[in-house]
């Protein structure tokens, strides 16, 4: 950009919209987050650049801070992120049961107790649920397993999702495949790789207040002697069995150290290859540490191919590309996989693991009335077939909705919505992540 354009546009648009102050969520309604009101900006005096740091600061403290306060309205300092109960019905799906089965147990005083409404509902916490599970192991069905932990000789899944066009579904998808994940009763890590921290905020972490210096995946990978244990920078959510690995603007870090890394040779190998082994081969070592903890690793990867991306594509196991199905979206997609291809082939010859379980494309805000959409979800599933999962995640107000208050699909409640919009958004959901679910038991040679 130049100076006199940037003069012109002199704040950044914000990586998501900005929400309202305490907003109250439309039912079915499509939401228009306003910016909240701030101080005007300084101006700069007749376009001079020498201006542009202090407005662009000023600009960034003031959104900051209106979002601190708009955090601070939705969650009080110290609380922690809570998770809603689960009614009996939600349960007994998560759980793999039918619902008269669990009414039973319940009837019976066996397994944890449920809440119960004066007029009868039951309803579990997700805690009551891994409870559950662990009852059942014990006393169901034998041969039936509930608690799906990963046994000898199944490996540790590692999925990274990515993209590099912002706005493809990454986080939404990350995030709800990790939160899924972990409510079927896998241990999950959520990793945030991308410096813009989406994931995180979504989970309760506001990148610029809740995560300080080198308390991002950036210290476990970093160069030099302020390196980290991951194990002391995992955090817990308001998830039973979902870990995340926050991130924040820190990340940029690891783009700047490992070129220079790289040129000064510091592997003392001397050979291209064994250098490079040095900034791929940092995020697999970190996690090795940590494995035992986990059954999958789910990465939200920043929205463009540097090497934070590359050391995710190399520690994966599995592959989820998000492509919203338009003209646009695809073309900068298949610029992304000529780069990528190039890349992993490159890092392959410099003796990386290039071995993938599954990878898989995601059709992602997915409008079936809309034709073009469709026709673009039919061209690429003529062109990557199997490669394309099944489902499409559709274009949900009900999603977009939540994502504003800073919660996903699984932490509001129905009756915050109008039922069918609602409803339609989970069986879309539920038929994506148990479609991601499946590949990976298969990866693991389950059936
Ligand atoms: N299925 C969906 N329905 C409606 N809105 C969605 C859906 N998936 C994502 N969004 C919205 O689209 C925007 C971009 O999604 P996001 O997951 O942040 O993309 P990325 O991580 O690739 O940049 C977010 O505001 C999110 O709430
Ligand atoms: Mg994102």
């Amino acid at each position: 950009m130049s100076r006199s354009a940037a003069a012109k546009r002199p704040a950044p648009p914000p990586p998501q919209p900005a929400p309202q102050p305490a907003p109250k969520r439309a039912r079915a309604a499509q939401p228009s987050p306003q910016p909240p009101p701030s101080q005007p900006a300084p101006q700069p005096a007749s376009g001079l650049a020498s201006d542009i740091d202090s407005i662009i600061g000023h600009h960034a403290r003031e959104l900051s801070e209106k979002l601190q306060a708009h955090r601070l309205e939705l969650f009080p300092p110290a609380a922690q992120k809570t998770l809603r109960p689960f009614q009996a019905s939600e349960a007994a799906k998560l759980l793999g049961v039918n619902s008269g089965y669990l009414r039973n147990l319940a009837l019976e005083g066996r397994g944890p107790e449920p809440a119960v409404t004066p007029s009868g509902r039951r309803s579990y916490t997700a805690a009551q649920i891994q409870a559950l599970r662990r009852h059942l192991d014990e006393t169901g069905r034998p041969g039936r397993r509930y608690l799906p932990w990963r046994r000898d000789g199944e490996a540790l899944q590692v999925v990274a999702v990515v993209n590099f066009k912002g706005g493809s579904g990454k986080t939404t998808t990350a995030a709800h495949l990790a939160q899924h994940l972990a409510l079927r009763g896998h241990r999950v890590l959520a990793i945030d790789l991308d410096p813009q921290a989406s994931l995180s905020s979504l989970h309760g972490f506001q990148p610029e207040f809740d995560v300080g210096e080198n308390e991002t995946l950036y210290a476990a990978i970093r160069y030099d002697e302020r390196v980290r244990p991951l194990a002391e920078v995992i955090r817990r959510t308001n998830f039973p069995g979902l870990d995340i690995v926050p991130g924040n603007i820190e990340l940029m870090e690891f783009e700047y150290d490992t070129p220079r890394v790289l040129a000064s040779g510091l592997s003392g190998a001397g050979t291209g290859a064994a250098d490079e082994r040095l900034f791929f081969t940092r995020l697999q070592a970190a996690l090795t540490t940590v494995a035992d903890d986990y059954d999958v690793v789910v990465i939200d990867c920043p929205p463009q191919l540097g090497y934070l991306t590359m050391s995710a594509l190399c520690t994966a196991t599995a592959i989820l590309i998000t492509v919203h199905p338009q003209m646009l979206d695809v073309m900068s997609m298949s610029q992304f996989l000529l780069m990528m291809g190039d890349l992993l082939s490159h890092l392959k010859r410099a003796g990386g693991n290039m071995g993938y379980d599954w990878l898989r494309y995601l059709v992602t805000r997915y409008e079936p009335s809309d034709g073009p959409q469709t026709q673009m979800v039919g061209f690429l599933r003529s062109l990557f077939g199997q490669h394309v999962l099944t489902h499409p995640m559709v274009k949900s107000v009900a999603i977009a909705d939540a994502g504003i208050t800073k919660q996903t699909l699984y932490e509001v409640e129905r009756r915050q919505f109008t039922a069918a919009t609602y409803d339609r958004a989970m069986e879309a959901l539920d038929a994506v992540n148990g479609e991601i679910e499946q590949l990976i038991h298969a990866a693991w040679g389950r059936r």
